[in-house]
């Protein structure tokens, strides 16, 4: 037997395993599938000019060098794209691309933060926001984002000695899993308390697209001042539909991505470059499918809204992301004997709120990652088994 190093005694199996096994249970038991609403990977595909770019790149067997540097293609592109859509000037400086931006997560605690420095993270949080400290050493400082104060960081209830040990803080509007927005004056106030503290600020974008009701989200860097201060991490991801095809991008402050670019020449050999001319054509062609798939997401945010409501379970809507946080009822201990109750009794699948910090304990992330018919059956199975009924 080999001997894991201390660091990963932090790591351990998950939830998902014992719901792995419930949800095997039920689907024998009731002769049908589980309607898994658990998963955030997007189901919507990308635009086909993206597809068929990365198709005839891939026949190109110059494609296949190592890409030590980027194309020059891709950074005018994703400079066009952050002034047109941010009114955001980018040098090519201030940029680094990534194998999605979970990328930098995992890598920029370790590029900055010594054993004891802390990290100002969100509670509820994305999980590599407290797995990347893990394995830097760093500590976690809980930043809890509460439903009366709008799922906002409370500025105010950070103490001087947190602010000192404070190296770093991460932010994510739109916000997953409270699918919360933040307002200008949470990002002016944002920048201000960084350079009070001296805390470089990493804003994670991911889900700057997915912003419903008409509204447009916006880049951190679009704020006077964000530059001195810190970073954006954006995402073809959810965009553009590329998960799995991994590009992201790490732009703002020139010596954290210089740094950045530094330890990543040490570490890797760049990113395929059929990705990357994909990359280029999702970013000059491929915006097609934006306002539809958000169209998409919203829909079925408020089809599942409207129908579990109809069903006895009363859900805030969101006001972005493919995500909603919802509260489950005071008869049940926490949010994850409530999933468990649920995954048994309907065969529907939803993640526990405490998998993303302790303030989930009441809630449950619910990802709107199944069409509208199968969220019309989610609802018929709630009705049929009364689960809302009975356990108020
Ligand atoms: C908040 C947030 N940040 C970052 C990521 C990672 O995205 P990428 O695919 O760009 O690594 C995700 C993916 O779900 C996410 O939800």
């Amino acid at each position: 037997m080999f001997e894991p190093a201390q660091r990963m005694l932090h790591f351990h199996t998950s939830v998902f395993m014992d719901l792995r096994a419930l949800k095997e249970q039920y689907e024998i038991a009731h002769n049908q599938n589980t309607i898994d609403f658990s998963l955030g990977s997007p189901n919507i595909a990308p635009d086909p000019k993206i597809m068929e770019s990365l198709a005839r790149a891939v026949e190109d067997p110059a494609n296949y060098q190592y890409a030590i540097k980027p194309l020059p293609a891709l950074i005018q592109a994703i400079q066009k794209w952050y002034h047109t859509r941010y009114d955001v000037e980018l040098e090519s400086g201030e940029i680094a691309l990534l194998q999605g931006s979970q990328e930098a997560l995992v890598n920029l605690p370790l590029l900055y933060c010594n054993p004891t420095d802390g990290i100002l993270v969100p509670d509820p949080y994305y999980p590599v926001y407290v797995d990347a400290p893990k394995l830097a050493g760093a500590q976690v400082i809980f930043t809890p984002l509460t439903k009366e104060n709008d799922y906002l960081v409370d500025f105010s209830r950070i103490t001087a000695a947190q602010r000192k040990q404070a190296k770093m803080i991460i932010v994510c509007y739109p916000n997953n899993p409270t699918g919360a927005t933040a307002p200008d004056s949470f990002y002016e106030e944002l920048i201000r308390f960084a350079k009070e503290n001296d805390i470089l600020v990493v804003h994670d974008n991911a889900y700057s697209e997915l912003v419903f009701d008409g509204k447009r989200g916006k880049s951190f860097l679009s704020f006077p001042g964000a530059k001195e201060v810190g970073v954006e991490l954006n995402s073809f991801s959810k965009t553009y539909g590329m998960a799995g095809a991994r590009l992201g991008v790490l732009v703002g402050n020139e010596s954290v991505i210089n740094q950045y670019k530094m330890l990543k020449s040490n570490m890797d050999y760049g990113i395929f470059l059929p990705i990357q001319y994909a990359g280029v054509v999702a970013l000059e062609q491929g915006g097609t499918t934006i306002e539809s798939t958000r169209q998409a997401y919203q829909n079925r945010r408020d089809a599942l809204v409207r129908g579990f409501q109809s069903a006895g379970w009363k859900i805030p809507l969101s006001q972005a992301t493919m995500f909603l946080w919802a509260p489950i009822p005071d008869t049940y201990k926490d949010s994850v004997a409530f999933t468990k109750a649920l995954l048994k009794e309907t065969g529907i699948i939803v993640t526990p709120g405490e998998s993303f910090g302790p303030e989930g304990r009441r809630f449950v992330r619910i990802a709107l990652v199944q069409d509208e018919q199968a969220i019309e059956e989610a609802v018929r199975r709630l009705k049929q088994t009364e689960f809302f009924v009975t356990k108020k």
